[in-house]
Parts: structure tokens; sequence; C-alpha cells
């Protein structure tokens, strides 16, 4: 069957089935992103981040994940999908408002620079050099392959090698089928396969509102695709809590040279260290634009509800409370914003600096005026959560019952 005959709806459902086998460059992809041998731990490769029996998604509750060349130290951001990252454009030329890119802040220009990254991460797989990932590379059982597909002279070169592991890499993160299944429960409504329930239904529509939920307004398709992936690629300032759980947020501590002290200047709340995504500490070329200050990619919501930790620093535990805070965060800051003891309220917006606090989003969900009513009940809020359900992977219309459905969700089906 020619899947790109058919109507929009339906290429989504094609797709999957139409993959072919991989190519020897996505195969060799394949190897190097579930091999532990590439890191300085041995312990440690993509996969153990990105677990392939998760949606590629963190295989536990960890806010963040640990790495480096004892497995001893934290990341700094939670672990986005690699699930439909193929989708993401390029990262937008500069002047002009930011678009795309690859991590949670488009510092990668595309999956092969992302890709080559990981490797030389302090945090992460922990190898210092390139060369140090060329030499971890040769011992491997599938060098000939390498070579056959690049030449034994590009190993000569450290930084062409790991380009090329890179290369491999975003070419099964391309051309895996695992990468874009399309066969959620919402992907069969599209082809006729399934209906929503009346709550999803009811979901769906105050996640359209543009005066209910308003997700739509940055989780929307991309408009030049069929492929809806729920996130318009563009950079906002949220402003979620400081995860006072990453051990570089903590204030008063000695902390090891590799976490950047870019807060010395930055004025009340008088952190040391940051994260404010776009401009800065990890992306560099945008540290002047101070209106980026605060901003992180809007996130795909495909395979939302199998994760256990949410936003750029997994500070949320659940769907139901990432959409509690978007509805409460100006009415009732004091619920959200905690000192680091977890219970003595904290000034609002605690994780950006005052002076870039002007960034911060304010259309709805967010409801900023005080005496104003939230614009989602308790119950729509619910709704909204068994909508984002309907994202996951792994509907079978013929076997409804078999459907993966987390425990979240359960938990906000109304009786
Ligand atoms: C220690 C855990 C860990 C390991 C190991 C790891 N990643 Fe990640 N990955 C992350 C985190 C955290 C981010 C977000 C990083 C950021 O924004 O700076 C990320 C981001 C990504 C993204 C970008 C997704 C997006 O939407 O922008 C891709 C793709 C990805 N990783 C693939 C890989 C590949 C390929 C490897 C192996 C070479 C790898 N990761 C190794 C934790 C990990
Ligand atoms: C103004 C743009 C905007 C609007 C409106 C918006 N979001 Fe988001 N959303 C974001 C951004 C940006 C992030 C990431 C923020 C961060 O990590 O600091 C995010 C993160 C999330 C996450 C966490 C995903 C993850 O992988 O950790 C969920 C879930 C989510 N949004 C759902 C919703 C829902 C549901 C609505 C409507 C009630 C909504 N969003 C409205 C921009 C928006």
């Amino acid at each position: 069957m020619n899947c790109l005959r058919l109507p929009a709806a339906a290429l989504l459902a094609c797709l999957p089935l139409a993959a072919a086998a991989l190519s020897p460059l996505a195969n060799l992809g394949q190897k190097i992103f579930n091999d532990p041998m590439l890191s300085a731990s041995g312990r440690e490769s993509c996969a153990t981040c990105h677990a392939p029996g998760n949606a590629f998604l963190a295989p536990n509750t960890r806010p963040v994940q640990i790495g480096g060349a004892n497995m001893n130290l934290s990341g700094f951001r939670n672990v986005p999908a690699v699930t439909y990252a193929l989708f993401n454009p390029r990262q937008s030329p500069a002047g002009v408002p930011i678009r795309g890119g690859l991590q949670l802040d488009g510092r990668a220009m595309d999956l092969v620079a992302q890709a080559m990254m990981p490797f030389t991460s302090t945090v992460e797989m922990g190898n210092v050099t390139t060369t140090e990932v060329r030499q971890r590379l040769i011992l491997r059982p599938y060098l000939a392959a390498f070579q056959a597909i690049f030449g034994a002279t590009l190993l000569r070169d450290p930084d062409a090698t790991v380009r090329a592991m890179g290369q491999a890499i975003a070419a099964y993160e391309t051309e895996g089928p695992e990468f874009k299944r399309f066969n959620s429960k919402y992907d069969a409504t599209l082809i006729g396969r399934a209906k929503l329930t009346p709550q999803e239904q009811n979901g769906q529509a105050l996640f359209n509102s543009t005066t209910k939920g308003n997700c739509v307004m940055c989780h929307n398709g991309t408009g030049t695709t069929t492929a809806q992936m729920f996130t318009n690629y563009s950079y906002r300032a949220v402003g979620v809590p400081r995860n006072w759980k990453i051990p570089y947020n903590q204030d008063g501590v000695t902390q090891p040279s590799y976490v950047p002290a870019n807060g010395a200047n930055l004025g009340a709340p008088n952190h040391h260290y940051y994260d404010l995504g776009a401009c800065g500490p990890f992306r560099t070329d945008l540290a002047g634009q101070t209106a980026d200050c605060g901003m992180f990619k809007v996130p795909g919501l495909r395979n939302v509800a199998l994760k256990e930790a949410y936003e750029h620093n997994g500070v949320f535990t659940s769907l139901a409370q990432v959409v509690d805070f978007y509805n409460t965060r100006d009415l009732q800051p004091e619920r959200w914003y905690k000192k680091a003891d977890g219970i003595t309220p904290d000034i609002p917006y605690n994780d950006v600096p005052i002076i870039y606090q002007s960034n911060i989003e304010r259309h709805p969900p967010f409801q900023p005026l005080p005496g104003n009513k939230p614009h989602l009940s308790a119950s729509e809020i619910q709704d909204i959560v068994v909508f984002l359900c309907t994202l996951t992977d792994g509907y079978d219309p013929a076997n409804p019952a078999a459907y993966p459905y987390p425990a979240q969700c359960k938990a906000a089906l109304r009786p």
C-alpha cells in the first residue's frame, strides 16, 4: 500500500506499517544508542535515560537522571522524549524568533548535533574528550560496520568520528518505527477506528478552548505537516517552581566546578545558579537576548502520560499537578513556590530572577488577575488529563482493553 496516497489522517496510521528495514547507517546507530561501553563508566548508554521500554522516556521517577564516570553525578534537566524527536524543525536562524532545535533550550541545531553531546557531557556519558570516545568505539564489535560506512581513515579524526556516530544515531532516530508509532487512541480516532469517551472529548474541547485550557496556543500541531506533535516548537517561560531536589539548585554549599555560577549578577532571588533555558547558561548564542531568559522549548505531548517527572527541572510528578499549576499559579502562588525547606512560601516564580520575570507567560490558562476565578474547575482538570492520556501509543482498536493505560490516567477517570 502506498501510504502517501491516503488522506492526511489515514497517512498517520499507515506510516509505521510501511516502515522498511533499517538502513545500514541506522542499524549502526541503533547499536551505538544501546551500548553502555561507549561511556566512561561502562554503565550508561543513550537507552539508560531514554528507555526503549518506556517510549524512550526516563525509566524511573527521578526528576533528573544520574551519570558521569562513576555514575554518581546528578543531571541538570528532566529527560525529554526521543520518540517523535525527528519532527523537531532545525534551529531557526539568528535574528528571527527562536523556534526549533534540539535540547530543552534548542542549542543543538539538529538530531546529529544533539546526538554528539551526551558522549562528552560530564554528567552523562562522562568521556572527557572525543579521543576518549574514539578509543572506546575502536573496541566495539560493530567497528567493522562503522568502517564499512565511513571508511577506515575517518577514525584518524576524533571529532569527525563522533560526528559520524551522531549521524548514525540520527538515522536510527529518524528511520526506526519505534520513534513514530502514531498508534495512540487519539490517532485511532483520526482514522475512525476509535471514538473518544465523553470525558476525553470534553478534555479535548477544554484543551482547544482559548478561554479555558488554551493549551493549543503552544501545544498545537505544527501547521505544516499532517503529523500533530502538540507543540509549535516555540519557546516560552512558564515560570515553574525551583526544584530543590536538584543538588545544583541548593544555595550555601560548595558546588562542583562544572556548575555554571551565572547567578551572581542577576539580583533577587539571589541564587548562585539559574537554568534560564534559551538565554543560558548551556545555550550561549542567545546569551545577550534577555527577552528569551527563562524560556524553554514547548514540549510535544505524545506519550506524556508515561512520564513520572514533568517540566525542564522535573519539579512536578503528575499531569494533574501540571494542569493544576497552570490554573492556579498566579492566584495561589503560595501553593507552588516554596523555599528549600519545602514548606515556607517563597517569592512567586522563584526560579526566574526578578529582572526577567516580565518574560513569564500570562495568557490563559494562566489567570494573573487577583480576584478572578481560575479558568478550570477540578473536574475540568481531570478531563484534560484523560485527553492527554489518549496520546499514549499502543492502542489496538481490536483490543482496547489491552491499552497500556498509566495509573495516573485511571485515577483521573470520572466514575
Ligand atoms: C544521563 C541521562 C541521559 C543520557 C545518557 C542521554 N540523554 Fe538524551 N537527554 C537527556 C536530557 C536530560 C536531555 C535534555 C538536555 C538539555 O536540554 O540540555 C536530553 C535530550 C535529548 C534529546 C533532545 C530531545 C528534544 O526534544 O529536544 C535527544 C534526541 C536525546 N536526548 C537523545 C540522546 C542520545 C542519542 C543519547 C546517547 C548518545 C542520549 N540522549 C543520552 C538525558 C540523557
Ligand atoms: C504559553 C505556552 C503554553 C501554554 C498555553 C501551555 N503550555 Fe504546556 N508547556 C509550555 C512550555 C514552554 C513547557 C515547558 C516549560 C518548562 O519546562 O519550563 C510546557 C510544559 C508542559 C507539560 C510538561 C511536559 C513534559 O514533558 O514535562 C505539560 C504536560 C503541559 N505543558 C501541558 C499543557 C496543558 C494541558 C496546557 C493547557 C491547560 C498547556 N500545557 C498550556 C508551554 C505552554
